[in-house]
């Protein structure tokens, strides 16, 4: 049988999503080379342009993305693959204007090099619509404190969930030899007032990020990562693990810029 949802039968397609089908516990089997995709997935922001993504990928990548958990299984996501290229010029267009923006305000962040974005070929905006937080724990109208808590927690839980679901699609890419760029740069209100008619999206949803893709321009390279040990606590939190004030001040002053844009070997 091949797996690919588009060659199955309605038939099949029920069969294989209503089965459970997990190795023997501790098997490494699947755990492997699924780690192999995790460790292998780094960003890259400059792509081969003359690269086209079959339209195949571009679904078996949002199948991976359907199958991710959600609060309330609301799975408040919708993605829209953008493959028209003036669509595409306006929108990295867009990010390269917030790179000067940012650069005239001296935000201080190491912004990345937007150009970039032009050259992907593989083009996802990820979208939500916060009314699905009235799907999780919360009064509906209700102004108290109380509900604001339940709130808070609810759009959390959103943004979670659409997380859990690009995570997937990024992996999913990786695992098609991909390298790819989650991009949040977007999440500003100027950002969606100018995005939203460019692609029919309502007014009620929010685009959250855009996943870039493609083959890299030049060779990835991996970048730092915390040791298990800085980041793992049995039964009670380790207050080694605790930053002060101006321990994370000095990280983001001075680290920031090095674990984003090196190569992790080259970081002390
Ligand atoms: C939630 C989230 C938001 C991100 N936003 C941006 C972004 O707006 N622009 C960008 O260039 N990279 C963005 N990134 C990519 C990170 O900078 C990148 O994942 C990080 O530096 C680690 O590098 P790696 O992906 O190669 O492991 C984002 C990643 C995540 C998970």
């Amino acid at each position: 049988m091949n797996a690919h949802p588009e060659n199955m039968t309605p038939e099949e397609l029920a069969d294989a999503e209503a089965k459970v089908d997990l190795p023997e516990i501790g098997s490494r089997e699947r755990y492997d080379p699924l780690m192999k995709v995790m460790t292998n997935r780094v960003t890259v922001r400059a792509f081969d342009p003359d690269f086209e993504v079959p339209r195949e990928h571009y679904e078996m990548i949002l199948e991976a993305a359907r199958h991710a958990p959600s609060g309330a299984n609301a799975q408040p996501w919708h993605f829209i693959v953008v493959t028209e290229p003036e669509l595409k010029q306006t929108i990295a267009s867009y990010f390269v204007d917030e790179q000067r923006a940012r650069a005239k305000m001296k935000m201080k962040f190491p912004t990345p090099d937007y150009r970039g974005l032009a050259t992907a070929p593989g083009f996802i905006v990820v979208a939500t619509d916060f009314r699905w937080v009235n799907a999780f724990p919360v009064l509906r109208d209700d102004e108290s404190d109380l509900n604001r808590m339940y709130r808070e927690n609810a759009e959390r839980i959103l943004l979670q969930s659409v997380a859990a679901a690009t995570m997937s699609a990024h992996l999913a890419a990786g695992a098609l030899g991909y390298n790819v760029w989650w991009i949040t740069a977007i999440g500003q209100e100027a950002a969606q007032v100018a995005m939203k008619p460019l692609l029919g999206i309502p007014d009620e949803l929010s685009v959250l990020d855009i996943m870039a893709f493609g083959p890299p321009a030049k060779a990835p390279y991996k970048r730092w990562r915390k040791a298990p040990e800085d980041i793992i606590n049995w039964n009670r939190f380790d207050p080694a693990h605790h930053m002060t004030d101006e321990e994370l001040d000095d990280w983001i002053q001075n680290r920031r810029h090095r674990v984003m844009f090196k190569d992790a070997s080259k970081i002390d």
